[in-house]
Protein backbone atom coordinates (compact mmCIF):
# COMPACT_ATOMS: atom_id res chain seq x y z
CA UNK A 1 0.00 0.00 0.00
CA UNK A 2 1.65 3.96 -1.04
CA UNK A 3 0.63 5.25 2.11
CA UNK A 4 -0.16 9.14 3.21
CA UNK A 5 3.08 9.14 5.10
CA UNK A 6 5.97 6.51 5.97
CA UNK A 7 8.19 7.27 8.85
CA UNK A 8 9.71 4.03 8.68
CA UNK A 9 11.38 4.47 5.53
CA UNK A 10 13.14 7.37 5.89
CA UNK A 11 17.21 7.42 5.45
CA UNK A 12 18.79 5.32 7.89
CA UNK A 13 21.00 8.91 8.33
CA UNK A 14 18.25 10.72 9.65
CA UNK A 15 17.32 7.83 11.94
CA UNK A 16 21.06 7.58 12.97
CA UNK A 17 21.22 11.21 13.75
CA UNK A 18 17.68 11.45 15.99
CA UNK A 19 18.90 8.42 18.05
CA UNK A 20 22.09 10.51 17.90
CA UNK A 21 19.70 13.53 19.46
CA UNK A 22 17.86 11.29 21.89
CA UNK A 23 21.47 10.20 23.93
CA UNK A 24 22.56 14.32 23.46
CA UNK A 25 19.27 15.05 25.84
CA UNK A 26 19.77 11.75 27.86
CA UNK A 27 23.41 12.84 28.60
CA UNK A 28 22.61 16.34 29.63
CA UNK A 29 20.25 15.41 32.28
CA UNK A 30 18.11 18.18 31.20
CA UNK A 31 14.79 17.20 29.39
CA UNK A 32 12.57 20.28 29.18
CA UNK A 33 13.45 23.87 28.05
CA UNK A 34 16.91 24.15 27.71
CA UNK A 35 20.08 24.15 25.67
CA UNK A 36 18.41 22.38 22.68
CA UNK A 37 15.01 24.01 22.48
CA UNK A 38 16.76 27.59 22.69
CA UNK A 39 19.01 26.05 19.97
CA UNK A 40 16.16 24.70 17.75
CA UNK A 41 14.03 28.07 18.37
CA UNK A 42 16.87 30.13 17.35
CA UNK A 43 17.36 27.91 13.71
CA UNK A 44 13.55 27.54 13.20
CA UNK A 45 12.97 31.06 13.93
CA UNK A 46 15.76 32.18 11.46
CA UNK A 47 14.57 29.75 8.78
CA UNK A 48 11.34 32.07 8.95
CA UNK A 49 13.59 34.68 8.52
CA UNK A 50 11.80 36.38 12.06
CA UNK A 51 13.48 37.64 15.02
CA UNK A 52 12.11 35.26 18.06
CA UNK A 53 10.48 31.65 18.22
CA UNK A 54 9.17 30.55 21.43
CA UNK A 55 8.95 26.38 21.55
CA UNK A 56 5.56 24.98 22.69
CA UNK A 57 3.87 22.52 23.52
CA UNK A 58 1.99 22.09 19.85
CA UNK A 59 0.70 24.04 17.19
CA UNK A 60 -2.85 24.50 19.00
CA UNK A 61 -1.15 26.23 21.77
CA UNK A 62 1.11 28.08 19.51
CA UNK A 63 -2.15 29.93 18.54
CA UNK A 64 -3.77 29.91 21.43
CA UNK A 65 -0.67 32.27 22.55
CA UNK A 66 -0.72 34.48 20.21
CA UNK A 67 -3.99 35.33 20.68
CA UNK A 68 -3.53 35.55 24.32
CA UNK A 69 -0.08 37.20 23.79
CA UNK A 70 -2.12 39.94 22.05
CA UNK A 71 -4.90 40.50 24.40
CA UNK A 72 -7.47 39.01 22.41
CA UNK A 73 -10.06 37.17 24.81
CA UNK A 74 -13.53 36.99 26.22
CA UNK A 75 -15.76 40.02 24.28
CA UNK A 76 -13.27 39.67 21.04
CA UNK A 77 -14.21 38.51 17.59
CA UNK A 78 -11.47 36.08 15.58
CA UNK A 79 -12.17 35.74 12.08
CA UNK A 80 -10.78 32.06 10.44
CA UNK A 81 -11.87 29.09 8.26
CA UNK A 82 -14.09 26.56 8.15
CA UNK A 83 -12.48 24.50 6.12
CA UNK A 84 -9.38 23.43 8.57
CA UNK A 85 -8.21 21.29 10.95
CA UNK A 86 -10.49 22.10 14.04
CA UNK A 87 -7.70 22.83 16.27
CA UNK A 88 -7.54 26.21 14.70
CA UNK A 89 -11.24 27.27 15.68
CA UNK A 90 -10.55 25.22 19.06
CA UNK A 91 -7.29 27.27 19.89
CA UNK A 92 -10.16 30.90 19.86
CA UNK A 93 -12.16 29.49 21.59
CA UNK A 94 -9.37 28.31 24.55
CA UNK A 95 -8.51 31.55 24.35
CA UNK A 96 -11.72 33.03 25.61
CA UNK A 97 -12.47 34.49 21.95
CA UNK A 98 -15.15 34.03 20.15
CA UNK A 99 -14.60 32.40 16.87
CA UNK A 100 -16.77 33.61 13.51
CA UNK A 101 -15.96 31.58 10.21
CA UNK A 102 -16.01 32.55 7.10
CA UNK A 103 -16.02 30.55 3.53
CA UNK A 104 -13.28 29.35 1.11
CA UNK A 105 -12.16 30.32 -2.61
CA UNK A 106 -13.42 27.24 -4.34
CA UNK A 107 -10.02 27.32 -6.63
CA UNK A 108 -7.65 27.35 -3.77
CA UNK A 109 -9.56 26.01 -0.59
CA UNK A 110 -8.10 28.80 1.06
CA UNK A 111 -9.89 31.72 3.22
CA UNK A 112 -11.91 34.29 1.01
CA UNK A 113 -11.36 37.72 1.76
CA UNK A 114 -15.09 38.58 0.39
CA UNK A 115 -16.41 36.32 3.08
CA UNK A 116 -13.91 37.45 5.78
CA UNK A 117 -15.28 41.19 5.33
CA UNK A 118 -18.72 39.86 5.55
CA UNK A 119 -17.98 38.44 9.36
CA UNK A 120 -15.89 41.72 10.40
CA UNK A 121 -17.75 43.63 13.00
CA UNK A 122 -16.50 46.44 15.68
CA UNK A 123 -15.73 43.16 18.10
CA UNK A 124 -13.10 41.62 15.30
CA UNK A 125 -9.87 41.83 16.28
CA UNK A 126 -7.75 39.46 14.84
CA UNK A 127 -7.85 36.90 11.34
CA UNK A 128 -6.35 33.73 11.31
CA UNK A 129 -4.97 32.67 8.21
CA UNK A 130 -4.58 28.94 7.42
CA UNK A 131 -2.10 28.03 5.11
CA UNK A 132 -4.00 25.11 4.36
CA UNK A 133 -2.05 21.87 2.44
CA UNK A 134 0.80 24.04 2.37
CA UNK A 135 -0.02 27.12 -0.05
CA UNK A 136 0.88 30.91 1.15
CA UNK A 137 -1.49 33.25 -1.41
CA UNK A 138 -2.21 36.83 -1.71
CA UNK A 139 -0.10 37.53 0.63
CA UNK A 140 0.10 41.31 0.07
CA UNK A 141 -3.78 41.69 -0.22
CA UNK A 142 -4.26 40.14 3.07
CA UNK A 143 -1.47 41.99 5.01
CA UNK A 144 -2.99 45.47 3.54
CA UNK A 145 -6.61 43.94 4.24
CA UNK A 146 -5.93 43.83 7.85
CA UNK A 147 -3.89 47.30 8.17
CA UNK A 148 -7.08 48.54 6.44
CA UNK A 149 -9.39 46.91 8.78
CA UNK A 150 -6.80 47.65 12.05
CA UNK A 151 -6.89 43.81 12.75
CA UNK A 152 -4.49 41.67 13.62
CA UNK A 153 -3.30 38.51 10.88
CA UNK A 154 -2.31 35.65 12.69
CA UNK A 155 -0.81 32.73 10.43
CA UNK A 156 -0.90 29.25 11.29
CA UNK A 157 1.60 28.02 9.38
CA UNK A 158 1.06 24.03 10.89
CA UNK A 159 1.01 22.65 7.23
CA UNK A 160 3.47 25.53 5.49
CA UNK A 161 6.98 24.63 6.80
CA UNK A 162 9.42 26.80 4.76
CA UNK A 163 6.47 28.19 2.68
CA UNK A 164 7.90 31.70 1.15
CA UNK A 165 6.94 34.26 -1.15
CA UNK A 166 9.75 36.32 -2.57
CA UNK A 167 11.70 35.31 0.05
CA UNK A 168 9.19 36.53 2.84
CA UNK A 169 8.52 32.90 4.84
CA UNK A 170 5.17 31.80 6.21
CA UNK A 171 4.59 32.99 9.54
CA UNK A 172 6.66 36.55 8.99
CA UNK A 173 3.97 38.52 7.10
CA UNK A 174 1.40 38.68 9.96
CA UNK A 175 2.29 39.85 13.90
CA UNK A 176 2.88 35.88 14.74
CA UNK A 177 2.78 32.72 13.31
CA UNK A 178 2.10 29.44 14.65
CA UNK A 179 3.79 26.44 13.93
CA UNK A 180 3.35 22.71 14.86
CA UNK A 181 5.59 19.98 14.80
CA UNK A 182 3.29 17.00 14.61
CA UNK A 183 4.28 14.02 13.41
CA UNK A 184 2.82 14.10 10.12
CA UNK A 185 3.74 17.79 9.71
CA UNK A 186 6.76 18.84 6.53
CA UNK A 187 8.76 19.38 9.85
CA UNK A 188 7.44 16.75 12.53
CA UNK A 189 8.76 15.79 15.87
CA UNK A 190 8.52 12.13 17.41
CA UNK A 191 5.34 13.31 19.07
CA UNK A 192 3.70 16.79 20.09
CA UNK A 193 5.46 19.83 19.87
CA UNK A 194 4.92 23.88 18.23
CA UNK A 195 6.45 27.00 17.94
CA UNK A 196 5.33 30.72 17.77
CA UNK A 197 7.03 33.23 15.33
CA UNK A 198 6.83 36.33 15.68
CA UNK A 199 9.49 39.72 14.85
CA UNK A 200 7.43 41.84 18.11
CA UNK A 201 9.77 41.15 21.13
CA UNK A 202 7.13 41.90 23.24
CA UNK A 203 4.87 39.57 22.12
CA UNK A 204 7.75 37.12 22.17
CA UNK A 205 8.64 37.76 25.79
CA UNK A 206 4.78 37.05 26.87
CA UNK A 207 4.19 34.34 24.72
CA UNK A 208 7.80 32.72 26.65
CA UNK A 209 5.80 33.45 30.31
CA UNK A 210 2.37 32.10 28.84
CA UNK A 211 4.10 28.93 28.20
CA UNK A 212 4.98 28.61 31.48
CA UNK A 213 2.48 29.16 33.40
CA UNK A 214 2.24 32.80 33.22
CA UNK A 215 5.44 33.21 35.20
CA UNK A 216 7.96 36.21 34.84
CA UNK A 217 10.84 34.58 36.96
CA UNK A 218 11.12 31.51 39.22
CA UNK A 219 8.07 31.40 41.64
CA UNK A 220 6.31 34.96 40.05
CA UNK A 221 3.61 34.89 38.31
CA UNK A 222 1.93 37.80 37.37
CA UNK A 223 -0.38 36.48 35.09
CA UNK A 224 -2.93 33.22 34.81
CA UNK A 225 -0.68 30.63 32.06
CA UNK A 226 -0.41 27.66 30.75
CA UNK A 227 1.77 24.36 30.92
CA UNK A 228 2.55 24.15 27.07
CA UNK A 229 6.82 23.73 27.21
CA UNK A 230 8.63 22.16 24.68
CA UNK A 231 10.78 19.34 25.37
CA UNK A 232 14.38 18.66 24.80
CA UNK A 233 13.82 15.63 23.42
CA UNK A 234 11.40 16.57 20.98
CA UNK A 235 13.59 19.88 20.20
CA UNK A 236 16.90 18.16 19.70
CA UNK A 237 15.66 15.78 16.94
CA UNK A 238 13.93 18.26 15.37
CA UNK A 239 17.24 20.15 14.84
CA UNK A 240 18.46 17.08 13.32
CA UNK A 241 15.44 16.81 10.85
CA UNK A 242 15.81 20.22 10.00
CA UNK A 243 18.64 19.44 8.19
CA UNK A 244 16.51 17.00 5.68
CA UNK A 245 13.69 19.80 5.64
CA UNK A 246 14.44 21.59 2.04
CA UNK A 247 15.49 18.79 0.04
CA UNK A 248 12.11 16.76 1.93
CA UNK A 249 10.40 19.87 0.59
CA UNK A 250 11.38 19.79 -2.82
CA UNK A 251 10.65 16.01 -3.09
CA UNK A 252 7.37 17.24 -2.65
CA UNK A 253 7.03 19.90 -5.11
CA UNK A 254 8.71 17.35 -7.63
CA UNK A 255 5.47 14.65 -6.33
CA UNK A 256 3.08 17.29 -6.89
CA UNK A 257 4.02 18.84 -10.12
CA UNK A 258 4.02 15.19 -11.79
CA UNK A 259 0.54 14.49 -10.70
CA UNK A 260 -0.86 17.79 -11.64
CA UNK A 261 0.44 17.36 -15.11
CA UNK A 262 -0.11 13.63 -15.26
CA UNK A 263 -3.79 12.91 -13.44
CA UNK A 264 -5.83 13.41 -16.77
CA UNK A 265 -8.35 12.14 -15.69
CA UNK A 266 -11.54 14.88 -16.36
CA UNK A 267 -13.66 13.32 -13.22
CA UNK A 268 -10.90 15.00 -11.38
CA UNK A 269 -10.42 18.56 -10.82
CA UNK A 270 -6.86 20.20 -9.25
CA UNK A 271 -6.65 23.07 -7.15
CA UNK A 272 -5.35 26.24 -8.79
CA UNK A 273 -1.74 26.00 -9.31
CA UNK A 274 0.43 27.46 -6.87
CA UNK A 275 1.73 31.33 -6.95
CA UNK A 276 5.21 30.26 -7.13
CA UNK A 277 6.65 26.97 -6.29
CA UNK A 278 8.08 28.30 -3.58
CA UNK A 279 5.19 29.36 -2.05
CA UNK A 280 3.41 25.47 -1.74
CA UNK A 281 5.55 23.29 0.08
CA UNK A 282 2.47 20.26 -0.30
CA UNK A 283 1.66 18.98 2.88
CA UNK A 284 -0.96 17.75 1.30
CA UNK A 285 -1.85 17.20 -2.14
CA UNK A 286 -5.53 17.37 -2.54
CA UNK A 287 -8.06 17.08 -5.89
CA UNK A 288 -11.47 17.17 -5.80
CA UNK A 289 -14.13 14.37 -7.26
CA UNK A 290 -17.78 14.56 -7.22
CA UNK A 291 -17.53 10.66 -6.44
CA UNK A 292 -15.38 11.38 -3.82
CA UNK A 293 -15.80 7.94 -1.94
CA UNK A 294 -16.09 6.05 -5.23
CA UNK A 295 -12.74 7.50 -6.31
CA UNK A 296 -11.32 6.64 -3.09
CA UNK A 297 -12.30 3.22 -2.43
CA UNK A 298 -11.00 2.91 -6.34
CA UNK A 299 -7.48 3.81 -5.50
CA UNK A 300 -7.50 1.78 -2.26
CA UNK A 301 -8.18 -1.61 -4.41
CA UNK A 302 -5.02 -0.29 -6.63
CA UNK A 303 -3.11 -0.11 -3.45
CA UNK A 304 -3.04 3.94 -3.13
CA UNK A 305 -4.40 5.55 0.50
CA UNK A 306 -6.16 8.46 -0.03
CA UNK A 307 -7.42 10.80 2.82
CA UNK A 308 -10.04 13.54 3.00
CA UNK A 309 -8.89 16.88 4.61
CA UNK A 310 -11.58 17.48 6.10
CA UNK A 311 -14.97 15.80 5.92
CA UNK A 312 -16.20 17.94 8.47
CA UNK A 313 -15.88 21.62 8.36
CA UNK A 314 -15.98 23.23 11.92
CA UNK A 315 -19.53 24.82 11.62
CA UNK A 316 -20.92 21.12 11.39
CA UNK A 317 -19.14 19.88 14.22
CA UNK A 318 -21.52 18.97 16.80
CA UNK A 319 -18.95 20.92 19.40
CA UNK A 320 -20.02 24.13 17.78
CA UNK A 321 -22.94 24.03 15.69
CA UNK A 322 -23.69 27.54 16.61
CA UNK A 323 -21.03 29.28 16.12
CA UNK A 324 -20.85 32.70 14.12
CA UNK A 325 -20.11 32.71 10.52
CA UNK A 326 -20.83 34.59 7.24
CA UNK A 327 -24.18 35.64 7.17
CA UNK A 328 -24.35 34.24 3.61
CA UNK A 329 -23.13 30.93 4.43
CA UNK A 330 -20.54 28.29 3.99
CA UNK A 331 -21.38 27.41 0.63
CA UNK A 332 -17.56 26.38 -0.65
CA UNK A 333 -16.54 24.91 2.07
CA UNK A 334 -19.11 22.15 2.38
CA UNK A 335 -18.85 21.62 -1.12
CA UNK A 336 -15.38 21.14 -0.49
CA UNK A 337 -15.69 18.87 2.19
CA UNK A 338 -18.11 16.74 0.13
CA UNK A 339 -15.33 16.20 -2.52
CA UNK A 340 -11.99 17.06 -1.28
CA UNK A 341 -9.46 14.07 -1.70
CA UNK A 342 -5.65 13.62 -0.22
CA UNK A 343 -3.46 11.44 -2.33
CA UNK A 344 0.19 10.31 -0.91
CA UNK A 345 2.98 12.87 -1.29
CA UNK A 346 5.80 12.36 1.03
CA UNK A 347 9.26 12.54 0.11
CA UNK A 348 10.11 8.98 0.67
CA UNK A 349 7.72 7.83 -2.14
CA UNK A 350 9.59 6.30 -4.97
CA UNK A 351 9.18 7.25 -8.92
CA UNK A 352 7.21 4.02 -9.26
CA UNK A 353 4.94 5.21 -6.37
CA UNK A 354 3.93 8.44 -8.10
CA UNK A 355 3.30 6.43 -11.48
CA UNK A 356 1.13 3.88 -9.48
CA UNK A 357 -1.09 6.75 -8.00
CA UNK A 358 -1.13 8.63 -11.17
CA UNK A 359 -2.25 5.87 -13.35
CA UNK A 360 -4.65 4.19 -10.64
CA UNK A 361 -6.23 8.17 -10.63
CA UNK A 362 -6.29 8.02 -14.60
CA UNK A 363 -8.07 4.78 -14.71
CA UNK A 364 -11.14 5.77 -12.31
CA UNK A 365 -14.36 5.53 -14.27
CA UNK A 366 -17.67 7.10 -13.27
CA UNK A 367 -19.69 5.04 -10.85
C1 LIG B 1 -4.02 23.81 10.01
C2 LIG B 1 -3.68 23.29 11.37
N1 LIG B 1 -3.75 24.12 12.42
C3 LIG B 1 -3.42 23.72 13.66
C4 LIG B 1 -3.03 22.45 13.92
C5 LIG B 1 -2.75 22.03 15.32
O1 LIG B 1 -1.49 21.54 15.52
P1 LIG B 1 -1.22 20.50 16.74
O2 LIG B 1 -1.83 19.21 16.36
O3 LIG B 1 0.26 20.46 16.84
O4 LIG B 1 -1.87 21.09 17.94
C6 LIG B 1 -2.93 21.54 12.85
C7 LIG B 1 -2.48 20.15 13.07
O5 LIG B 1 -3.22 19.23 12.96
C8 LIG B 1 -3.26 21.96 11.54
O6 LIG B 1 -3.18 21.15 10.49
Amino acid sequence: MILMNDFKSEPPELRAAMLGAAQRVLESGWYVLGNEVVDFERAWSSACGVAHGVGVGNGMDAIEIALRALDIGPGDEVITTTMTAFATVLAIFRAGATPVVADIDPETALLSIQSVERCISPKTKAVILVHLYGQLRQMDAWASFTRDFNISLIEDCAQAHLANWHGNFAGSFGVAGAYSFYPTKNLGAAGDAGMLITDDETIAQRSGQLRNYGQSKRYHHPELGMNSRLDEMHAAMLIERLKWLPEFTERRRKIAATYRSEIVNPLIRHLAPPEAPSAHTHHLHVITCDQREALQAHLHTHQVQALIHYPIPAHHQEACLGIARDPEGLQYSELHADTCLSLPCHPQMADNDIDVVISAANSFQRK
